[in-house]
């Protein structure tokens, strides 16, 4: 049994936020739709106006109006995309002074906790169908006697500290439009798994257009543009048009510790980790693993032109790969478990700065030929993606914190085999879950 929280008596009347900063307004025209569409060369879209009902006609004039054209271009110079400033190994707080230090580091960390200096945001707005399902991710039940979510294990992490720290730390969810009322519902239905409700707070990350090789976008259906979720990098300019910056500024948090949904041994708010953050006076820290292999499936933490930097999975050279440093040891063998620690006024400084733009090959359902709707078996087009490893670029400095993988890394990517549903539910129950 956990002991209760001490500090946690009625800060809130309210039940848990939703944020929108939506606005409503006038639609555009069909005359200005056409304008736009043919500025970007992507008229194909009106195809079926005509066949249309009025509230159809509306809704596909909406999507235009609000649809960002201009990075679709992008897709004419991928080249320019992936090309990088020179990287060199940056070295990596490892497990050996983390051990020494932890005490003084979790001290600092707790204090930072109680003064409510640290909030946590949930990266959960990613489709998850790798796992064949359309549910949210954190809806999968991994027990195996029991109901075990997800989204019940990280609830369970941070609850951890809670009582570690004797205070509640507010907790930003981001969703996207595929799965932003389900992921709501069914954290309702289960009693956000005993997290109190008022300091869980929701928002929505932005959607892009889905396009084809050439950079023409798909309909989804015949009033409908494919869309996608922008990518996991989009999560504090989303926070910001939600309104939460105040909130932020309010409740005096000064630290974000951002993490993915699939990792279900994923330690939130970990004391020693922003506790070591804070004592080195870094604005920023990520975790990170020594890599199983060579080619895993994460991204490696760098120097790039002597700034931190991270390249991810998909874009490391085998050159970078294969690369040694001088004691003969491979020089990017740290990759992230996507667990940062960012400060809220550095984010605020480069929140008006674009992050790069990733084109990442998808299987994206849309019409064929005659207007029938298609499942793609193989990947057929682009989705539109800013990345959350980018950031660590944008920052003045970011302490690399080594963790145990088998403590804290048990991603949930696939059913069976490497970063699966098994490998996981394994995790756990040496981790002591019951399962
Ligand atoms: C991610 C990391 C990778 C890291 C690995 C560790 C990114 C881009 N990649 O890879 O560097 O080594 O995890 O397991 O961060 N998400 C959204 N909105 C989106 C897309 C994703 O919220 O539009 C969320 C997902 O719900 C998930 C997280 O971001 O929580 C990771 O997304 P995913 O695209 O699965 O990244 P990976 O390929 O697993």
């Amino acid at each position: 049994m956990r002991a209760l929280p001490v500090d946690c008596q009625g800060l809130f009347e309210e039940r848990a936020f939703v944020h929108s900063g939506a606005q409503g307004g006038m639609v555009m025209t069909l005359s200005q739709a056409r304008e736009k569409l043919e500025k970007y060369g992507q008229e194909h879209v009106l195809k079926y106006y005509e066949t249309l009902s009025e509230e159809e006609r509306e809704a596909l004039l909406a999507q235009i109006d609000a649809t960002d054209m201009e990075i679709l271009k992008a897709c004419g110079h991928r080249e320019e995309l992936t090309r990088r400033g020179v990287i060199t190994p940056l070295s990596v707080m490892q497990l050996a002074e983390i051990e020494e230090n932890r005490a003084s580091f979790t001290d600092t960390g707790i204090e930072a906790i109680r003064e409510g200096r640290v909030g946590a945001v949930l990266l959960a707005g990613g489709m998850g169908t790798r796992l064949g399902s359309e549910d949210p991710k954190g809806m999968y039940n991994v027990g195996l006697t029991r109901e075990l979510y997800i989204f019940e294990c990280l609830m369970n992490n941070l609850m951890d500290v809670v009582c570690q720290a004797g205070n509640y730390i507010h907790l930003f969810v981001m969703t996207s439009d595929k799965n932003h009322d389900v992921t709501i519902k069914f954290l309702k239905e289960h009693g956000f798994f005993g997290y109190r409700e008022e300091y869980v707070h929701f928002f929505k990350q932005e959607m892009s257009a889905a396009t084809d090789f050439q950079g023409k976008i798909y309909l989804e259906e015949r009033c409908k543009m494919s869309t996608s979720p922008n990518g996991n990098g989009g999560w504090f300019v989303s926070m910001k048009r939600a309104g939460l910056i105040t909130f932020l500024q309010q409740q005096g948090i000064q630290w974000l510790n951002v993490f993915a949904v699939d990792n279900v041994l994923q330690k939130i708010a970990d004391p020693c980790f922003i506790g070591a953050t804070i004592q080195r006076g870094c604005v920023a820290g990520a975790k990170v693993v020594r890599k199983s292999a060579p080619d895993e499936r994460v991204g490696v933490i760098c120097l790039e032109d002597g700034r931190p930097s991270v390249v991810e999975y998909y874009e490391l050279t085998d050159e970078l790969m294969n690369a040694r440093d001088e004691n003969g040891d491979p020089a990017y063998y740290f990759g992230l478990i996507l667990n940062y620690l960012f400060s809220t006024d550095e984010l605020l400084r480069i929140s008006e700065k674009n992050l790069p733009l990733h084109l990442v090959e998808r299987k994206i359902p849309c019409l064929d030929g005659e207007g029938n709707p298609v499942k793609p078996e193989e990947p057929n087009g682009f989705k539109y993606e800013n990345l959350v490893l980018d950031m660590i670029h944008q920052m003045s400095s970011c302490l690399p914190f080594e963790v145990v993988r088998e403590r804290e890394f048990a991603p949930i990517k696939n059913m069976t085999g490497i970063d699966s549903v098994e490998s996981a539910r394994k995790l756990l129950q040496k981790n002591g879950v019951e399962l």
